[in-house]
C-alpha cells in the first residue's frame, strides 16, 4: 500500500490541475461557504450532523489570521440562520499558533465566544507534533475562561496519547470532549507507532480509555476494526443510541451532542458505513472542508501521508470500497 501511494505521489507533478480538481470534488465541499451549505443541505436527509472546516493552515503572517476569524464568524452566522445541526472545526496554525501563541489564543477565543453565545461547539483539529501541547493548552485555557464549548483531537498513533487523555479528563472532568483518530501526520518512530496493526490497537485502547474516563468520545475512523471495536466497547458500557449516557464521570447532555459519543467521518469517505451507523440510531457527523485553498490542502495531505493517495485511487478504481 505504501508503494502504491508513493507511485501515485510521483505522478502528481505531471497530473493536470483539472484532474486533481475532479478528484478533490468528492472530498471538498466547494470553494466557498455557499458550496459547504449546499452539500450540507444535500446530505441532510442522511441522518448526519456536520462539522465545518475552512481550509487553510500554517499562516506565515498574523494578518492572514484575520481572514479565518472573519470567515468562521460567517460560518457561525450561517449555522444559526439556517438552523443547521453543525459545529465547527479549526486548525490552530491558521490562527497563528506557530507565530504568536498569545495572538492565536485571542483569535480562537473570539470565535469560541461567538460560538458559545449560540451553544455551538468548537473543535480544535490536531496538527503535527510541534503543536500537540500548545493545542491542548489552548483548550484548557478556554475552559478556565468559562468557555467549555471547546475540545480537541487526540491522535492515537502518538505515544503520549494515554497521558494526554488522562490529563485532559482530570483537568476538565465531565467537560472533556475529544475526537479520537489515528492521526494523519506520519510522525517518527521515536514518538509514534508506525505500523498499521499497532496504530489500530492504540486507537482502540484510546477509545476504551476515553469512554472509561467519562470524556465525550467522538470516534473518527472509517476503519472497520476500529468501528467494530467501538460498537462493542460502547455496548459493554451500557452505551448506545437513545440511551442516556450512564457514566458517572461524564458531564450532562449538551446541545448538538450524542449520548456520550458519536461517530465522525470525512466528506466523501465510506458514506455507506456512515449511513448504516445512522440508520442503527448512532449520532454520525460528517467533516465538511471547504475553501479556495483546496489545491494546496489536497497536495499537502497527500505529501504528508501518501497512503491517502492510494485510498483515493482505490475508491476511483474500485468504487464499492468507498461509497459516497
Ligand atoms: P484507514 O486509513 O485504515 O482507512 C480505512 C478505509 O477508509 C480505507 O481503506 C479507505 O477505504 C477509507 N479511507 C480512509 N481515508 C480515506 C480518504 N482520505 N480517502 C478515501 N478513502 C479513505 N487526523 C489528524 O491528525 N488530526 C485531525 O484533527 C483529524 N481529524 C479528523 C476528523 C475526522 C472526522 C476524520 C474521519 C479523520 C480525521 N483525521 C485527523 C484523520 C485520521 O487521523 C486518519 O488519518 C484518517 O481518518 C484515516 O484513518 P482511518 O481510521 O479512517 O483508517
Amino acid at each position: 500500500m505504501g508503494i502504491m501511494g508513493r507511485l501515485i505521489m510521483m505522478a502528481m507533478p505531471i497530473t493536470p490541475r483539472f484532474v486533481i480538481r475532479w478528484v478533490a470534488n468528492r472530498y471538498v465541499a466547494g470553494e466557498d461557504l455557499d458550496g459547504a451549505l449546499k452539500v450540507m443541505r444535500d446530505l441532510g436527509s442522511q441522518g448526519a450532523c456536520f462539522t465545518i472546516d475552512v481550509l487553510g493552515e500554517e499562516i506565515t503572517s498574523l494578518e492572514e489570521a484575520d481572514f479565518f476569524v472573519e470567515e468562521y464568524a460567517r460560518v457561525l452566522d450561517a449555522i444559526v440562520a439556517e438552523d443547521f445541526d453543525a459545529n465547527i472545526s479549526l486548525k490552530p496554525t491558521a490562527f497563528g499558533l506557530l507565530i504568536d501563541e498569545a495572538a492565536a489564543t485571542a483569535n480562537i477565543e473570539r470565535i469560541t465566544r461567538q460560538a458559545a453565545e449560540n451553544e455551538i461547539f468548537v473543535r480544535l483539529d490536531m496538527e503535527d507534533h510541534r503543536v500537540t501541547q500548545p493545542t491542548i493548552d489552548l483548550v484548557t485555557e478556554m475552559h478556565k475562561l468559562g468557555l467549555t464549548n471547546i475540545g480537541t483531537v487526540i491522535q492515537a498513533r502518538l505515544f503520549r496519547t494515554e497521558s494526554d487523555i488522562a490529563n485532559l479528563a482530570s483537568a476538565l472532568s465531565g467537560a472533556s470532549d475529544v475526537r479520537i483518530c489515528k492521526g494523519i501526520y506520519l510522525e517518527s518512530e521515536q514518538i509514534a507507532h508506525t505500523g498499521y496493526r499497532e496504530i489500530v490497537e492504540a486507537t482502540n485502547r484510546a477509545i476504551d480509555q476515553l469512554l472509561d474516563a467519562g470524556s465525550y468520545t467522538a470516534i473518527a475512523s472509517h476503519d472497520m476494526p476500529v468501528i467494530d471495536h467501538s460498537l462493542s466497547a460502547l455496548s459493554q458500557r451500557g452505551m448506545g443510541p437513545n440511551i442516556p449516557d450512564p457514566r458517572a464521570e461524564a458531564g450532562g447532555p449538551r446541545k448538538g451532542k450524542g449520548p456520550g459519543y458519536e461517530f465522525q467521518m470525512l466528506l466523501g469517505v465510506r458514506g455507506n458505513v456512515r449511513r448504516k451507523l445512522a440508520s442503527d440510531g448512532h449520532r454520525t457527523r460528517v467533516y465538511i472542508p471547504y475553501g479556495s485553498r483546496w489545491y494546496e490542502y489536497s497536495i499537502r495531505r497527500l505529501r504528508e501521508n501518501p497512503d491517502v493517495a492510494w485510498h483515493i485511487a482505490k475508491s476511483i478504481i474500485m468504487p464499492w470500497t468507498n461509497r459516497r
